[in-house]
């Protein structure tokens, strides 16, 4: 997830480009850059780390008069986080220059037949590879319109891309793909940009790009076209009228429901390179010479843990890798039995939590191999692992930690599938339909969270008065059970226990009368009546029951919340959003500080 802006005008373009940037900072952050014609030249500008370092290398550059330009700032997905691989690329003439926010799919492909045709590369990125064959698209054309729709035109992923060529000042072309983006329409002044803060304090004016559509602006006039027939569209200007604060969140109230609604494309995002539809082949390239584990030990905490332990049900049953799950503040101060031979799963949205960190460090000193999972390009955990795989959720800026999870889950999917895979025991239904019913969850998420968000409201609401709830789940249900009591606990400050369904008899049933209520998680599957009989349990001794589960499915609940369901355990990637929206919901409906709670930080750097 990185921010794009380009900005055609009357001002002088890059500091209105970098106060731009400043306003999507929240994208990404690990790198920065800009693009611009300067004298029939185009200058390229960019700095590794925080925007920050960007503005002092701008300061040491004397008279920037240009009244167009570009700029980017990164979320590294492909190469690390340095000067080499940020934005913007150039072609090899340094005609082209482009920004972009996506993953290119088939990168490696188109490379070695640019590489061939003698195109030597600078950096690791996808993206160079879309500037490069934007370049010779442009020679072979001689126009910017039908080279752009010939190089996209070649390319399998997503974008949001934007252009500046050397030879026409002024003009700046923009196509979308999957990814954001807008355009902002001023007086004598037009913008393209990732999300609406980036340009909002100087026009409300925008028109949304869809899929499949390319803009062209200059300072005066601006055109969309289709990209893949330069057909001009009819697009209408809407006027914004939401603050700064407002837009950074999509006029979503809250990051964490902005963030919530964003795990469809979060597991498009996961995916994207990572399966062959056609043979249900994981493909995790950054494992590549690492022979399945013998033995796995995941290491992590807060969600980040629950996603471990819902991860070790797949590694066992698809890939037989026997796993253990283990919090890493108490790991660190065991006495393990690690070493050579051994391989540690560190799980870390941030990258930073110190006890992961010092779990890892101990497995590493004697001997395992550590693999890190973390979000956060060029963390402490990706650094220090022997290999890192990232999630590529984008930036999470509420506390509680939500699409972090869901990428998390996608990716031990993934593992499990890649390491079943190797070893040649994948039970044989799980290659059938895994793939298939991943690629499937973007397109029923995005459809049901409307829906689930408003039985959320309702039944938060219902559920307002409780000072305890009690999380019930078996099976892959049970890290989930505790999740949703970690999420309720965190922003409603309501206490929860999430608890194993089958344990409920050895203690928590002493606490159930009318005003404790149970939040079931119960789909159909083959522990279904199990959980259905602990629920009958319950409801005899008083207890109030929530069942999260199929329509249909006969429970006697109080309140039964249909949610639908796919294939076997991943209909986990639909119940987790409904115990998150339910947490969400009930934090706001009390008037809880939902993105900041109370006593709680977002990356724990401290023992
Ligand atoms: C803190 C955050 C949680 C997070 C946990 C682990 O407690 O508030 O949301 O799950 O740290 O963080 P990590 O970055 O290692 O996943």
């Amino acid at each position: 997830m990185c921010g794009i802006i380009g900005y055609s005008g009357h001002r002088p373009a890059v500091p209105v480009v970098m106060e731009g940037l400043g306003r999507l900072e929240y994208r990404g952050y690990d790198s920065a850059g800009v693009a611009y014609v300067q004298r029939g030249q185009l200058i390229v500008l960019r700095a590794e780390g925080k925007l920050s370092n960007l503005a002092r290398k701008l300061e040491e550059t004397p008279s920037l008069t240009a009244t167009s330009g570009m700029g980017h700032t990164r979320w590294a997905t492909h190469g690390l986080p340095v000067e080499r691989n940020a934005h913007p690329h150039q072609d090899q003439q340094g005609s082209v220059a482009l920004v972009h926010n996506g993953i290119i799919e088939n990168y490696q492909e188109l490379r070695e037949e640019l590489e061939a045709q003698g195109v030597a590369f600078s950096s690791e990125t996808d993206t160079e590879v879309l500037a490069q064959l934007l370049g010779r698209c442009l020679a072979e054309t001689g126009s910017l319109d039908k080279a752009l729709s010939m190089a996209l035109g070649r390319v399998d992923g997503s974008y949001a891309v934007c252009v500046v060529s050397r030879d026409h000042p002024g003009v700046l072309y923009a196509a979308r793909k999957s990814s954001p983006l807008v355009m902002g329409v001023g007086v004598g002044e037009n913008f393209l940009a990732s999300d609406i803060p980036a340009f909002l304090p100087y026009t409300r004016d925008v028109v949304f790009l869809e899929d499949g559509e390319m803009a062209r602006i200059d300072a005066n006039s601006w055109q969309v076209l289709d990209v893949a027939t330069l057909a001009p569209v009819t697009k209408e200007i809407k006027h914004i009228t939401w603050d700064v604060q407002a837009a950074q969140k999509g006029g979503y109230k809250h990051f964490m429901l902005k963030e919530i609604f964003e795990q469809p494309r979060v597991i498009t995002d996961c995916l994207a390179g990572r399966v062959d539809r056609r043979t249900g082949r994981a493909n995790l390239s950054e494992l590549d010479g690492l022979a399945p584990p013998e033995r796995l030990t995941i290491l992590a905490c807060g969600t980040s843990y629950h996603a471990g332990l819902w991860g070790m049900y797949l590694l066992e049953s698809w890939a037989r890798i026997p796993t253990r799950v283990e919090i890493a503040s108490e790991y660190r101060y065991r006495d393990p039995i690690v070493g050579p031979g051994d391989t540690v799963l560190a799980i870390s949205q941030s990258g930073e939590t110190a006890d992961t960190l010092a779990g890892m460090r101990l497995a590493r000193e004697r001997g395992a191999t550590v693999i890190g999972l973390c979000n956060v390009v060029g963390s402490t955990v990706s650094r220090e692992s022997d290999r890192v795989v990232y999630t590529q959720a984008g930036p999470e800026m509420s506390v509680a930690s939500t699409k972090a999870m869901c990428s998390q889950l996608t990716l031990l999917t993934l593992l499990a599938l890649h390491w079943g895979q190797q070893k040649g025991v994948l039970p044989a239904e799980a290659t059938a339909h895994c793939v298939k019913t991943m690629e499937s969850l973007p397109g029923i998420l995005e459809a049901e969270l409307p829906r689930m968000r408003s039985r959320a409201g309702e039944l938060s609401r219902a559920y307002s008065d409780a000072t305890s709830f009690l999380y019930l789940g078996r099976g892959q249900c049970f890290p989930l059970a505790l999740e949703g009591a970690l999420k309720l606990k965190e922003i409603s400050y309501i206490h929860a226990e999430g608890y194993a369904s089958g344990e409920m008899k050895h203690g928590p049933i002493a606490l159930i009368d009318p005003k404790f209520p149970t939040f079931a998680l119960a789909p159909r599957d083959e522990l279904f009546p199990k959980v259905k009989s602990n629920l009958e349990e319950v409801r005899a001794r008083g207890g109030k029951v929530i069942a999260l589960t199929r329509a249909g499915s006969g429970l006697q609940a109080d309140h039964e919340w249909e949610c639908p369901e796919v294939w076997g355990p991943l209909s986990t990637f639909l119940l987790l959003p409904a115990l998150q929206l339910f947490a969400y919901e009930m934090a706001d409906y009390l008037g809880k500080d939902v993105d900041q709670p109370r006593n709680l930080a977002k990356s724990v750097t401290v023992e």
